[in-house]
């Protein structure tokens, strides 16, 4: 079995191709970066207006690059939400409409769920139970995860997401987007005794994040520096950094703790840090997981496998063209 998969939701066009035997056999993104980063943040008309130039010559080329034509292809997958809902449209009127020419079922896919599923795209993936934590550009989630598609939310970012953190603190450091792989990198050349920043929400119990605040602490240390140099955005980068990821490693202990869970999947953007990596997997008592580099943010691999494990229990959309802005995870259709 042969699944396209079709990514649009936000600014990256990515189309993959699944199949069931040898893997990944095409997987190509586009980024659309360029365009935006004039505005300062993504403009979601001209998102959508680049996924409609881009995404049917990517089918083409993913088709020659998996050595494979239209007739090869046994279903189609793409991302119905949550997302911009114009790009989400065009991802999804293409797939319909390559659907019924190519008479094949087409499925919309949860762009969280897909994030998750890309850490189980391993030789030795975790097994049901674990906890997962989603952390990305839109959504910081913890969730018990007891089966494929049954995800219980144990906590929530009530202001900005994590990986919105690091792109909104990059801005004010006057570092580049995306945030996050630009503060890692200077992170290293910080001195960590300088700053400590908060941790927000650890001191009292529960498994909800807030970022917003944190984000201010910088603010304010930004204001305070006269002539700020490029140590001290090291610094503050590398302060910032190791707030964010002790914050994370705290809640997620706290979640293992309260679910009696040993096992510990790491998704989405933000996963690909480096130091939430290394900190994690040097915490006892859990087994870590996460999901190949390249596929920690958004890409159509992880949506051509999402479709794949929905399509061979059977699962299939109208050929309506339906997408869910906002979806929350629990209300997913059961396998
Ligand atoms: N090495 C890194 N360290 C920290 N953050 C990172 C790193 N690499 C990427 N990110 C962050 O990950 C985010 C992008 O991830 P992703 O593509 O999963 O998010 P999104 O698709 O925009 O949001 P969502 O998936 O919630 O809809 C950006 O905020 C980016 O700064
Ligand atoms: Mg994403």
């Amino acid at each position: 079995m042969k699944v396209i998969g079709i990514e649009t939701s936000c600014d990256e066009t990515g189309v993959a191709i699944y199949d069931a035997e040898d893997g990944l056999v095409a997987d190509l993104l586009y980024s659309q970066i360029d365009i935006h980063k004039r505005f300062g943040g993504v403009v979601p008309e001209m998102a959508s207006r680049d996924h409609i130039r881009k995404t049917l010559p990517m089918i083409s080329q993913a088709l020659e690059i998996a050595g494979c034509t239209k007739d090869d292809i046994d279903a189609i997958a793409y991302t119905a939400g949550p997302g911009l809902v114009g790009a989400l449209l065009v991802g999804a009127s293409i797939a319909k409409s390559l659907a019924m020419a190519w008479q094949v079922p087409a499925l919309g896919i949860h762009h969280m769920e897909a994030h998750l599923l890309a850490a189980t795209m391993t030789p030795e993936p975790p097994q049901y139970p674990f906890v997962a934590l989603l952390v990305s550009g839109g959504h910081t989630q913890l969730m018990e995860c007891t089966a494929h598609s049954q995800y219980t939310l144990l906590g929530e970012s009530v202001d900005d997401a994590a990986g919105e953190a690091f792109d909104k603190v990059a801005k004010m450091l006057g570092l580049g987007y995306p945030g996050g792989p630009e503060i890692a990198r200077l992170a290293e050349q910080g001195d960590r005794k300088r700053f400590t920043f908060p941790r927000p929400m650890t001191n009292k119990p529960g498994l909800n994040f807030s970022f917003s605040g944190l984000k201010t602490y910088v603010l304010n240390t930004v204001n305070d520096i006269e002539a700020v140099s490029e140590q001290d955005i090291a610094d503050i980068a590398c302060a910032f950094q190791d707030a964010v990821v002790d914050t994370i490693r705290i809640k997620c202990g706290r979640a293992l703790k309260q679910t009696g869970l040993n096992q510990l999947v790491i998704a989405g953007g933000v996963s690909a840090n480096k130091q939430l990596r290394e900190i994690l997997n040097r915490e006892n008592g859990f087994h870590l997981y996460y999901p190949a580099q390249s596929l920690c943010t958004d890409n159509g691999a992880m949506i051509a496998y999402a479709g794949y494990l929905r399509f061979i229990k059977g699962q299939a959309d109208t050929l309506d063209i339906n997408v869910r802005p906002r979806w929350p995870m629990n209300e997913l259709e059961a396998m």
